[in-house]
């Protein structure tokens, strides 16, 4: 054949490869990313509401890097979720001391808590409407932004502070043992006096305990040995819920970043967050009635410590369906928010 029309049909074929594989794009919802919120420069007159009242100091210093969302704030290395929190494997940390999972005693104790019509993930809890959209809001603008993509929204009831997450009863300072726990696994919950609700307990993994695809719940505690490493993990979202991803340095002089991939299309980036000034975290509102098949990876940004080892925290919080996505529309805007 002849060597010109070979190219020219390479060139022809590459083309329509860019063409196919850019109009195939899964809109999965919009999202926030620490990236996202650290292009903001702090500058918030675009936010919708507006937040005005934070409580004592401006709401602008909460966007500092020295604030909420920084590597002194609760996500950072030495907040409730790190190394000195109650989750790990060190002599100090409780979740070292707890018994052998013993399953009788388990479930009982879980049906003591979960059984009653007052528990704390139940519609008397922090993750009803009543309490996410009016109690939280009626605070202040703060509280408003703790609501799903608000500006401090990785920090609310949703994300991996809140009761759905590591440290709430699902974790492994709750009823059930979920350190090294593997596979899926659910319990059900008392909503109101005549319903359950399925939820997802959040296994607590080594990153050499993974060969699976994990669920929309769990945290891992991982390390970048390499510098040049990047650790993938996949996992499984249910559609129409808010999915926060959040990597927890160990060590406060480690910048790790992060990016969400398709688990079935690898050149698929969907979002990613590589912030100096932030913890990084993707909060995604995962709207199309597809299953959500993701891939996370993880490394290492830039170190600024070499005597520690390079580990981290991945903690991924799924919401449930307990919000109606199509009322959340809108809710609050902003150019934080990046729409697909
Ligand atoms: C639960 O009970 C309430 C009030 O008694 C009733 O309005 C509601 O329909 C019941 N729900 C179900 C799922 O049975
Ligand atoms: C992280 O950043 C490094 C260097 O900036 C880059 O090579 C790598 O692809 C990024 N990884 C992820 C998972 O975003
Ligand atoms: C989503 O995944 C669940 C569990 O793997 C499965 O039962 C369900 O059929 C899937 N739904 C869709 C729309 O793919």
């Amino acid at each position: 054949m002849d060597y010109n029309y070979l190219l020219l049909l390479l060139l022809l074929s590459s083309i329509s490869f860019i063409q196919i594989s850019s109009t195939k794009k899964i809109c999965y919802g919009p999202y926030v990313t620490a990236s996202s919120l650290e292009d903001l420069h702090q500058d918030i007159h675009l936010v919708e509401p507006l937040p005005i009242d934070c409580g004592g100091l401006s709401c602008e210093f909460y966007l500092s890097p020295s604030s909420a969302l920084g590597s002194h704030g609760p996500l950072s290395a030495y907040g409730p979720l790190g190394i000195t929190g109650p989750i790990g494997h060190y002599l100090w940390n409780p979740t070292t001391w707890r018994f052998r999972s013993n399953e009788i005693i388990d479930w009982t104790t879980s049906d003591m808590l979960f059984g009653r019509s007052n528990n704390p993930l139940s519609l008397t809890g922090p993750l009803s409407s009543e309490s996410y959209h009016l109690k939280l809001p009626s605070i202040n603008d703060f509280g408003k932004h703790l609501q799903a993509l608000g500006l401090w929204g990785v920090l609310g009831p949703l994300g991996p502070l809140g009761a759905l997450g590591p440290l709430g009863p699902l974790g492994p300072t709750g009823p059930h043992n979920t350190m090294n726990l593997a596979g899926h696994h659910s319990v059900s919950v008392k909503w109101t006096t005549n319903e359950t609700h399925d939820f997802d307990l959040v296994e607590v993994l080594d990153e050499s305990h993974v060969d699976e695809e994990l669920d929309c719940s769990f945290m891992i505690l991982g390390v970048i040995s390499q510098i040049d490493e990047t650790d993938r993990y996949y996992f499984n979202c249910k559609p129409n819920q808010f999915v926060t991803i959040v990597l927890v340095p160990e060590h406060s002089l480690d910048y790790f970043n992060i990016s969400l991939f398709s688990s079935t299309d690898s050149s698929e980036k969907i979002a990613s967050s590589d912030s100096m000034n932030y913890i990084n975290f993707i909060q995604l509102e995962l709207m199309n009635n597809n299953n959500g098949s993701f891939r996370i990876d993880v490394s290492l940004h830039e170190m600024h410590q070499y005597i520690l080892a390079h580990s981290y925290r991945l903690i991924v919080t799924g919401s449930h369906d307990l919000l109606d996505l199509k009322e959340e529309e809108n809710n609050i805007k902003g150019p934080h928010i990046i729409e697909c």
